[in-house]
């Protein structure tokens, strides 16, 4: 079989050790050809593709980002399924691997729907993909994160001052949670529990008042309680733009007008998804790899691979694609038990 691999979305730690086993599996056990498609759905729809020989990905596994781009251009605005079948054709695609998160699985949902053969590899540092355990990415994403706040507590306690770290997740709180935790965060703030201004000023003082230099994490997406707007995501600028970020800013201003303690913001942003993958997504990213390539080779379409507990299983891209994975609340709960 001739089979087209492509990465879609935000990158990711982890991408390169997916095309890397799918590419050495395919090749070794099943005598596959690949080729690789450029900027995700772009290169599909502007007929950019070229070879991916198992030379190709040597070594691939512990390096970040992904050797074959990718970008958010949709091709279902682009030509639609018509386009991609015809591009298919004229490289003599058997079938796609496609990697990515929600919008890209979509995608492969769609394209699954309308007849061209495809499987799916979840990707995201969110961790928000349902019907699998976790996403490779998130366990890089919550190491930076984490080694970030500790870094940042010191320069707090130097100074006396509050430190915000704004972290990703528009959508969800994973990585704030994991973070939060693992660094002993004073507030832990996500979109999945609207919290009150004055909650967090309290949170604040208490660890002010004990001599700790308060430390408040917050995704990106977080709303107030009572809030009518969203301020994370649902932000625009004047072109009509998602405006990301801009929560911890606001946290900041808050602390420090309310409660007089100086106050500092750090928005981590793409550090969080840039450089080596962790061991962890090493593995996981290989594991997805491998499984998908033998998901093509059974002719399992329509499907995506994913961790359930410690087994690679497959999936309908339906199921994975149908909901967010959110935090659930009692998590949330158990972590908030520390805060102030
Ligand atoms: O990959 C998901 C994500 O990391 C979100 O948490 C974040 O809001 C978004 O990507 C940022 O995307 P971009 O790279 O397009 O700015």
């Amino acid at each position: 079989m001739k089979i087209g691999l492509l990465t879609a979305g935000g990158d990711c730690p982890g991408l390169n050790a997916v095309i890397r086993g799918v590419v050495l599996k395919g090749d070794r056990i099943y005598d596959h050809e690949f080729v690789g498609i450029k900027d995700g759905f772009r290169g599909l729809v502007e007929d950019i593709v070229s070879p991916l020989p198992r030379q190709r990905v040597r070594g691939l596994s512990k390096v970040g980002g992904t050797i074959l781009g990718t970008s958010r251009v949709s091709p279902i605005t682009n030509g639609g399924t018509e386009r991609v079948k015809e591009v298919m054709a004229r490289h003599e695609i058997d079938a796609l691997v496609t990697i990515g998160g929600e919008g890209t699985l979509t995608v492969a949902r769609m394209f699954a729907d309308d007849g061209i053969p495809v499987v799916g590899v979840p990707k995201t540092i969110d961790n928000d993909l349902s019907a699998t355990d976790r996403t490779f990415g998130f366990d890089t994403a919550v190491s930076i994160a984490t080694e970030s706040i500790d870094r940042l507590r010191t320069t707090g306690e130097a100074h006396g001052r509050c430190m915000v770290v704004e972290v990703m997740g528009r959508n969800v709180g994973w990585i704030a949670l994991h973070a939060g935790i693992a660094s002993g965060a004073h507030a832990i703030l996500i979109p999945e529990v609207p919290v009150s201004r004055e909650q967090v000023c309290e949170w604040a003082q208490q660890a002010q008042d004990r001599g700790r230099a308060p430390v408040v994490v917050v995704a990106e997406g977080f709303t107030f309680a009572g809030d009518g707007t969203q301020v994370g995501s649902d932000r625009t600028d004047e072109f009509g733009r998602k405006l990301l970020g801009g929560i911890g800013e606001q946290i900041t201003r808050l602390v420090e007008e309310r409660t007089g303690i100086e106050t500092r913001n750090t928005t981590l942003g793409h550090l969080q998804r840039g450089g080596v993958p962790s061991s962890y997504d090493r593995v996981l990213a290989t594991r997805f790899g491998t499984a998908a390539v033998d998901a093509v080779s059974a002719k399992k379409w329509g499907t995506m691979v994913a961790l359930q507990g410690i087994d690679i299983v497959n999936v309908n891209l339906r199921d994975a694609t149908s909901a967010l994975k959110t935090v659930p609340r009692d998590q949330w709960d158990e972590a908030a038990i520390l805060f102030g």
